[in-house]
């Protein structure tokens, strides 16, 4: 087994972020200890907290950190006190969307599956929610969210420029293609052709670049019936590709077929480093409290590993993960009943990766006896359980 070394940057940002990326840097020493790797993790600002310490929503020694390190570990950004402050000059959200274009992350990968034992949470008839497997590719860097943002000098109206180059949906859609080709072999382009002249050149550029992936068939949607797609038959896609903000706002959508936003990871990569974050906000009702759900965190670790090429050690946080889910370790967004705590479920989840609870096994359908002892174990906020 080879070890390695890595530079990881963490920025806990706001709300419940300190807490879930708390869980994930927990799993990842574990598997550090577990595979003999290092991890060298590197707090950084960003956000609200950083507004509040330096001014600045994105500090300079932020952006020089991250600059340097193998990947970034992202919790959560946003604070309320300016969601209501229209006229601030200065917002957390800004941090975040100028470190995205600073390392040119202009390629958002978000999966979205189902996991049975938690069909009940969702809205959606069971049959529509087996075997869901989406993989969504949203532009990060581009449209509404970058152009130009104006207002008249009475106040009375602004605007947000909206633009995209043929290069900036070329270098996003070939990634998508090259995964398809790995999954299902199909793609769907989201877009609003029959109204944006934007959107039109998606569609020929994605047409142009199909040529070159004969197996993978294409499919084009407007965004309005994409929407309504996914509720009414989410098994129909397998790799979306879409621009920034409808990427943004069907993300969201697609969540609630999991069951909670609090169990949805990305990645987001360009040309140099890599950033991970799960899709969810800063969530500041929960904040502090220990009740937010880390596994949006903690799978945006195992994406990391993936990207560092380490995939044994993916797939045993995946499939920790997953026991996890399966057994009743949960969170209060999917268990208001009967749920355990932020850093317990961190702790479990590590524990399981360490090999520290026995009867953890994965390959009979994540079915796991555990005592009652140990059960109590857990309850009470220990970690070891054996
Ligand atoms: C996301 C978030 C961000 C976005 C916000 C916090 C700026 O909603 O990552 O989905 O809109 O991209
Ligand atoms: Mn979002």
């Amino acid at each position: 087994m080879s070890t390695k070394r890595f530079h990881v940057a963490v920025i806990p940002g706001d709300g419940i972020g300190p807490e879930v990326t708390e869980q994930a840097v927990k799993v990842l020493r574990a598997i550090a200890q577990r595979f003999g790797h290092s991890f060298d993790f590197v707090e950084c600002l960003m956000g609200a907290i950083a507004i509040d310490k330096t001014g600045l929503p994105l500090p300079l020694e932020t952006l020089e950190v991250v600059k340097r390190t193998d990947a970034i570990l992202l919790g959560a950004i946003g604070d309320p006190k300016y969601d209501h402050n229209p006229a601030a000059t200065v917002r957390p959200e800004q941090g975040l969307l100028q470190l995205r274009k600073e390392l040119g992350l202009f390629s958002n990968i978000r999966p979205i599956h189902t996991y049975n034992s938690l069909y009940h949470l969702s809205p959606l008839k069971h049959h529509l929610l087996e075997g869901v497997d989406i993989l969504m590719f949203r532009e990060l860097t581009g449209g509404s969210y970058f152009g130009k943002k104006e207002r008249s000098t009475d106040g009375l109206r602004a605007s947000d420029e909206y633009t995209y180059s043929r290069e900036e949906i070329e270098r996003i859609a070939h990634p998508a293609f090259r995964a398809a080709e790995q999954r299902k072999k199909k793609i769907t382009l989201i877009d609003k052709a029959n109204v944006l002249e934007t959107s039109r050149d998606w569609r020929s550029v994605v047409r142009e670049i199909a040529l070159r992936y004969p197996e993978v068939k294409v499919d084009y949607l407007y965004v309005d019936n994409a929407a309504m797609q996914l509720i009414l038959n989410p098994k129909q896609f397998d790799v979306i590709l879409t621009e920034n903000m409808f990427g943004d706002i069907l993300s969201d959508e697609a969540s609630v077929l999991a069951g909670s936003l609090g169990l949805l990871p990305s990645a987001s990569l360009g040309t140099n480093t890599a950033m991970f974050e799960p899709i969810h906000g800063s969530y500041p009702q929960a904040a502090g409290k220990d009740i937010a759900n880390p596994i949006g965190a903690i799978l945006s670790a195992m994406m990391l590993l993936e990207y560092l090429e380490l995939h044994d050690e993916a797939e045993l946080v995946r499939q920790a993960v997953q026991w996890s889910l399966t057994n009743g370790f949960v969170a209060k967004d999917l268990n208001p009943a009967n749920y355990y705590a932020t850093s317990v479920i961190g702790d479990v989840i590590s524990d399981i990766i360490s090999n520290r609870i026995p009867n953890a096994h994965f390959q009979d359908k994540h079915q796991a006896v555990l005592s009652s002892s140990q059960m109590e174990n857990i309850a009470i906020g220990k970690s070891t359980i054996i």
